[in-house]
């Protein structure tokens, strides 16, 4: 008996480290789950390249201060380059040395750039007219060779000006936007007015080649439509048809009932064959993509609204294909948001003070109704006072507020709402009392002075009240929520200021000053995490540096003292909060920061890291714990400090890995005011991370790891059999085990 229970002991240990040292190899997710729409934006000019009959050049004008420059081949559909300028772009010409430069001329500031055609390299530069070139006349399709008659276009003939190619007019058609007798013959159609279709010769037929879709430049504002699981849909009705049922009773007979039905559908689909349904569960549907990414929330419709007032719903797992697309014929969108928690209705408000309300019906947007606001003007922001009550906070250009109220029943007489406000000249706190605005505090600045960045705490899931020293005592985080911080520079004295306050009161809390001169031409941003905030600026002395701030704040720096409870809540209108204290420290980063962002996760559990949008237009993070304001240089720390958990020493630099730089080698162009924004999935372990504006750009992140996804590798069978084999094992052994303890008791040996 001994023996064998040894035996099988073995076995078990054997097959347990097989199935625990399955290596767990995750596949580079590069170019997989990732996805960029490219854009063009509206063509304005084309310029055909004189050296390949392929190639044109566009000229498309994505702000009214900027151009940009794309080389497109114009048979197979490809962008081969985009060049931002930042002139508007009136005339193109051609170098008379050297053909393979062009020049760019801005006609008012009489300016002009010379690129090399083949990698856009500047050249030279200067104002005035640019030495020895051409001017290159935009492209004018040769009229008396494409003719429209009726519905159908017809190229004719040179001799004998008979039609030799016909081609019914797409719907929507709206003017010929290029046309190339020479091999290739191309033909380029705009259609509904940002929408180009290229077509080529095949025999004595015109072919559709490619089509573009330029409509979805410039995205404003966003809405995430989560995509279910009918199995889900189906369970949610079962949970719903078992809360209904009269009596607890009922609803256990509907589980039982409906759980039996499924059982045996299950036999039955498997012909009753015990060994089917077995390899079925260990099959399990791993390897079917589509139904994982609906489980892990990975399906979803990221619904954008554009400048030019058109919504789009893009398929998230699918490259961001175009699902659906609607014009709302408004003249600028600004904002939107969803109407209700089951995500079935949203609202767009526009520039000129309208509001549409947009149904989604099988996953397709109708146009419900569209009204205009009571109050005259154009309108700057839009802020939702409570998540999903339809009830929005209207601020005009002219500075006047409207309080749209869509659902009457929704009622805030027993509380107010607190607002914060913020432009470049000053803060501005506001409370809501019996549906009228009314002003509370204001902070505004200097003449000299502007506030060039702003962020209120996010509201994060609580998952501790403090951070576990080595020596085993507590810092406590301090988390009252209604705090915000912002920078404000200083033209005078050339300095940058943090300040941090409470959105109540309007007090400042903390401010911090930087002197070392802030170059106040390139961006600055600031996020607020739970507990900590990060901003970053671009400083010239003594070397010009990006610089990274991170600030900490806990209730006190001295461990285990707590000022906070809960039986005293925090209420700052009768000044009751407690003080807080602060931590600072600063880094340098590589590269020139343009945006900041904060990973979310459905729970906050994984750790945070912080996502940055690169001036040179890429996109990397890093975790938040490289940013630590406690750290200490190595030969300051004890030994206790080093017990600390992922307790590193502090290093002044911040290197960017290039694992982490999640465009790869994409080039993204994503304008002055694009969204770096952070979606949660079902796993903790993963955010969508997308960056809308020019372009539309979304990837996955997994700041701590896929600790919660298994590989596809997984050896689930060898697991099922360890845990079999651990159940026989438990089986066989339990009664030798009482028969051994019942012969000891006896002392029988
Ligand atoms: C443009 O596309 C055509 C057709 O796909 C291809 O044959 C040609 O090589 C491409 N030219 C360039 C410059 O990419
Ligand atoms: C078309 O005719 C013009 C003059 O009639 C001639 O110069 C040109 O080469 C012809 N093009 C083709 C493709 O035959
Ligand atoms: C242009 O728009 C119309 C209606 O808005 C639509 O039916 C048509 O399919 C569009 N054209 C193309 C080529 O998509
Ligand atoms: C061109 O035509 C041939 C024969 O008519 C056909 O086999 C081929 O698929 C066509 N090519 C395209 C790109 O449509």
């Amino acid at each position: 008996m001994k023996i064998t229970c040894t035996a099988l002991v073995c076995v078990f240990i054997s097959l347990f480290l097989r199935t625990s040292c399955v290596q767990a190899v995750f596949s580079d997710d590069a170019f997989v789950t990732d996805w960029q729409l490219a854009n063009l934006g509206p063509w304005e000019k084309i310029i055909p390249d004189a050296r390949d009959r392929n190639r044109i050049l566009i000229v498309s004008n994505p702000t009214e201060t900027s151009s940009l420059l794309s080389s497109f081949n114009v048979s197979s559909g490809q962008i081969l380059f985009r060049n931002v300028l930042p002139y508007t772009v009136d005339e193109i010409q051609l170098d008379d040395d050297n053909h393979n430069v062009v020049v760019c001329v801005d006609s008012s500031s009489q300016s002009w750039q010379k690129f090399d055609l083949h990698d856009w390299f500047l050249l030279d530069e200067g104002v005035g007219h640019a030495p020895a070139s051409t001017a290159l006349s935009q492209y004018s399709y040769p009229n008396d060779q494409v003719v429209i008659k009726g519905n159908e276009l017809h190229i004719l003939d040179n001799e004998s000006s008979l039609a030799e190619w016909k081609l019914e007019l797409p719907h929507g058609f709206n003017k010929v936007e290029y046309f190339q007798r020479e091999d290739p013959l191309v033909l380029v159609l705009n259609v509904n007015n940002t929408q180009y279709l290229g077509f080529s010769v095949n025999g004595t037929e015109l072919v559709p080649a490619w089509q573009r879709d330029e409509s979805l430049t410039n995205v404003v504002d966003y809405a995430v439509l989560d995509v279910f699981d009918s199995k889900d849909l189906e369970l949610n009705n079962d949970m719903i048809a078992e809360r209904d049922s009269s009596s607890l009773w009922n609803a256990y007979w509907l589980r039982v009932t409906t759980n039996w039905n499924r059982f045996m559908n299950l036999l039955k689909e498997n012909h009753f064959s015990p060994g089917r349904v077995f390899t079925r569960l260990l099959a399990l549907d791993t390897k079917d993509t589509t139904t994982s990414d609906l489980k892990f929330g990975f399906a979803k419709t990221l619904i954008v609204l554009t400048r030019n007032g058109i919504i789009g719903g893009l398929d998230m797992v699918n490259k961001g294909q175009v699902v659906w697309k609607l014009d709302l014929q408004i003249d600028q969108g600004i904002k939107m948001f969803w109407k209700d928690n089951n995500h079935k209705e949203l609202i767009v408000f526009s520039r000129d003070g309208h509001y549409l309300t947009i149904d989604l019906v099988n996953g397709l947007p109708v146009i419900k109704s569209k009204a205009s606001l009571l109050s005259k003007g154009a309108v700057e922001s839009v802020i939702e006072l409570d998540d999903n009550q339809c009830e929005y906070l209207i601020k005009f250009d002219n500075g006047n507020h409207q309080l749209l109220k869509l659902d009457p029943l929704v009622d805030h007489t027993d509380s107010s709402i607190f607002i914060t406000e913020h432009d470049s000249n000053g803060i501005f706190g506001r409370m809501i009392v019996n549906d009228e605005v009314q002003d509370t505090w204001q902070r505004t600045v200097k003449p000299t002075e502007k506030i060039v960045a702003f962020n209120k705490r996010d509201e994060t899931n609580l998952n501790s009240l403090g951070l576990t020293l080595g020596d085993k005592s507590v810092l406590y985080k301090y988390l009252y929520p209604n705090l915000a911080a912002y920078l404000v520079t200083n033209k005078e004295h050339h300095t940058i200021t943090f300040n941090l306050i409470d959105t109540i009161t309007g007090e400042v809390l903390i401010t911090q000053e930087h002197k070392d001169s802030p170059d106040f031409r390139l961006p600055t941003d600031i996020v607020f995490g739970e507990y900590w905030v990060v901003y970053s600026y671009f400083s010239l002395d003594p070397v010009p540096e990006q610089k990274l701030v991170v600030v900490e704040l806990y209730e006190s720096l001295t461990p285990d003292e707590r000022f906070s409870n809960t039986r005293r809540s925090y209420d700052p209108l009768t000044g009751q909060t407690n003080k807080l204290q602060h931590i600072a420290k600063q880094y340098i980063f590589p590269e020139i920061i343009k945006r900041l962002a904060i990973s979310k996760t459905t729970n906050d559990i994984t750790t945070k890291a912080i996502v940055m949008e690169l001036e040179n237009g890429q996109i990397t993070y890093i975790p938040k714990l490289v940013l630590n304001a406690r750290s200490k240089p190595e030969d300051q720390m004890t030994n206790e400090d080093k017990k600390e958990f992922m307790a590193a020493p502090y290093a002044p630099i911040v290197p960017i890995n290039d694992n982490f730089v999640i465009t790869h080698y994409r080039n993204l162009i994503l304008g002055p005011d694009s969204k770096l924004i952070s979606i949660p999935t079902n796993l903790e372990s993963t955010s969508i991370i997308c960056d809308l504006g020019h372009d539309v750009f979304c990837t996955r992140v997994t700041p701590s790891g896929q600790f919660d996804l298994m590989s596809p590798t997984f050896e689930k069978g060898k697991l099922l059999i360890t845990i079999l084999i651990l159940l026989v094992i438990t089986y066989f052994i339990r009664p030798s085990v009482s028969n051994k303890k019942l012969k000891s008791q006896w002392l029988v040996r």
